[in-house]
């Protein structure tokens, strides 16, 4: 048997486009992605190992908010030329999925606003169609991160961030923040949305005919919330 002990061998795709950043891929990440991935892991194991990868991906997203210079006074009198984040942050989860995201953003962001967008497949013209959405009232004003766990096809993802744009932000301050995608969502999302950041823990091979992502871990809902 071969022990992996640091990095594993997926690296990201040169065909990736720019805005496109996953988290190291160490092993750690990859034995927790092992977990969540595995249909015996009981709920609890779950939620446990799923929030631990969404609080990796929180920091990395905040690590792509711009920062400006701050000099403070430390308690020994001295002065420390820092920085400080330079605008306000909010969160937007995505129904029903990005919900699971919240608690991780909570965490490091103490008392964030977070909004809520609900999108469902149009079952007339099979779009993604807007049924809800409850959004910061000063949200033009702020740094968005999107919360979604899985990117597939993208139509949810594009729906949100079109609902976000009108309400006056605009798409380089958003940063939307995903547990795994397929490569084909990733192209559509940010053919249609180039300057967005997109930070993802994984990249998975593709989509089956149910449009669920392969190898993937099944309905995150289902895994999160049933069972
Ligand atoms: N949503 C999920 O929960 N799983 C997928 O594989 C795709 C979308």
């Amino acid at each position: 048997m071969v022990v992996q002990h640091a990095h594993t061998s997926q690296t990201t795709p040169a065909s990736l486009p720019p805005s496109v950043f996953t988290l190291p891929q160490t092993a750690q990440l990859e034995a927790l992605y092992t977990i969540i991935r595995d249909k015996t892991t009981s709920r609890g194991d779950f939620l446990f190992y799923s929030d631990r990868i969404i609080r990796l991906l929180v920091e990395e997203g905040l690590n792509h908010l711009p920062v400006i210079p701050k000099t403070v006074e430390t308690p020994t009198g001295a002065t420390y030329e820092g920085v400080g984040f330079e605008g306000k942050i909010c969160g937007v989860s995505i129904l029903r999925a990005g919900e699971a995201m919240e608690a991780g953003l909570r965490e490091v962001c103490r008392s964030v606003r977070i909004g809520k967008i609900l999108i469902q497949r149009d079952e007339e013209t099979a779009q993604p169609k807007l049924f809800y959405s409850k959004l910061p009232q000063d949200i033009k004003q702020r740094y968005v991160l999107l919360l979604d766990p899985m990117l597939a096809t993208g139509g949810s993802a594009m729906k949100a961030v079109e609902v976000i744009m009108e309400q006056g932000v605009p798409e380089e301050r958003i940063i939307f923040i995903n547990l795994i995608a397929s490569p084909e969502g990733l192209r559509a999302f940010c053919t249609r949305y180039p300057t967005l950041r997109v930070i993802t823990g994984w990249i998975d091979e593709g989509l089956n005919e149910k449009a669920y992502i392969v190898p993937g871990l099944g309905d995150f809902g289902e895994r999160r919330y049933c069972s």
